[in-house]
């Protein structure tokens, strides 16, 4: 396929540059026009922007850097608090991988990240995004970094009519094309600023061409179907899956919780003991059988919905109480004023402040 390019890549990159010097956003894992970003600090913000918007990652950014101030500090922190620091990012998987790749860095690599893309690509947790993304706004090496957002910019200047999952590669083929390709075009600069653009002007829904640095030479907004692109395959709808959760519940006021398997989904995490969670609805009688003790049940009023990326989940609660000889395998018992300290993800939050409402 080919593209018709009415501007030069030079001009754009320099659009672009100069856009972003006058309307960078502010953001806290940034540092201002000269300065060097610590590698420590874009890695961290790339791997909690994985997935979660920058609006969301600035607290918890913050937080990790207070409580870790280097990467030695954080190969040195149990897994346990990490996951319990990333509490609510979702997608445990990367703060897993996160922790092992800073005892990498600090063990083997004397604390410094590689700085090309093929060493950075060699860390655990790190993908070609995120080493590209490190390798040009850490050690400003021209690298092509293509995000969602950079995406659909690039779908829209370049009047990409083809569907979205199918056109990734001509999307980064055209990312490429304009992408500098020296150090002194600026590449992190430069890369940060599509995002930007992405982020505030050309947005999902309304772009804002009439303020748009690259306006000139855009193919869609020429054409008029800015709002179109990217077009989208039709998603799949997401299977609903059900599961019982037992809230148990001590003489003393402790409450029963157990780890999940390292491996899969919510690996490692905590939870409230629940039967597997499956499509098809669980009788009390089925249900039942995969309690973490042998007791009388009463069901809660109410529902847990959560949704997760390939599946929402229905969650009920049997609550009972048992007294302090019983000892189910496996067990963490945790009063319900210090739950907080336990590495809860979002959906077993949900569960805790039905049970207490309920209970
Ligand atoms: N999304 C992912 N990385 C980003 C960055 N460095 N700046 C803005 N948005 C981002
Ligand atoms: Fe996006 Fe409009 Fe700019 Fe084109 S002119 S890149 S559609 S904001």
């Amino acid at each position: 396929m080919a593209y018709k390019i009415v501007t030069s890549p030079a001009a754009m990159r320099r659009e672009m540059l100069a856009w972003y010097d006058r309307h960078r956003r502010v953001l806290p894992w940034r540092v201002t026009a000269g300065e060097t970003a610590d590698p420590y600090h874009v890695w961290l913000s790339e791997i909690m922007l994985q997935q979660t918007t920058v609006a969301t990652v600035g607290p918890y950014f913050l937080r990790f850097l207070e409580r870790w101030p280097t990467i030695s500090d954080l190969a040195a922190s149990d897994l346990d608090e990490v996951l319990h620091g990333w509490q609510g990012l979702g997608y445990y998987a990367r703060a897993r991988n996160m922790h092992k790749c800073a005892k990498v860095v600090a063990d083997e690599l004397e604390g410094e990240f590689p700085d090309t893309e093929d060493g950075l690509r060699a860390l655990p947790g790190i993908g070609a995004y995120t080493a590209a993304a490190i390798s040009a706004i850490a050690y400003g090496r021209p690298a092509n970094v293509v995000d969602g957002n950079i995406e659909r910019v690039m779908a829209r200047f370049f009047a990409v009519e083809q569907p979205l999952p199918d056109c990734k590669e001509a999307l980064r083929d055209l990312a490429a094309g304009v992408a500098p390709k020296t150090v002194r075009g600026r590449p992190g600069d430069f890369a940060q600023a599509v995002m930007d653009l992405g982020a505030t002007v050309c947005t999902p829904r309304k772009p804002k061409c009439l303020i748009c640095p690259w306006q000139r030479g855009c193919a869609a907004k020429e054409a008029g179907i800015q709002e179109e692109l990217p077009r989208k395959l039709p998603k799949k709808a997401k299977p609903v899956r059900h599961g019982v959760v037992f809230w148990v519940m001590r003489n003393d006021g402790a409450v029963l919780l157990r780890r999940r398997p390292e491996k899969g989904l919510l690996g490692g995490m905590i939870e409230v003991p629940s039967t597997d969670w499956l499509e098809e609805q669980w009788s009390e009688a089925k249900a039942r059988e995969s309690a973490p003790v042998k007791s009388d049940w009463t069901p809660l009023i109410g529902m847990v919905r959560h949704t997760f990326t390939h599946f929402h989940l229905e969650l009920s609660v049997l609550a009972t109480r048992v007294g302090m000889t019983v000892k189910p395998a496996d067990a963490i018992w945790s009063t319900p004023d210090r739950l907080g300290e336990q590495a809860l993800p979002t959906v077993m939050k949900k569960v805790v402040s039905l049970a207490l409402r309920a209970g």
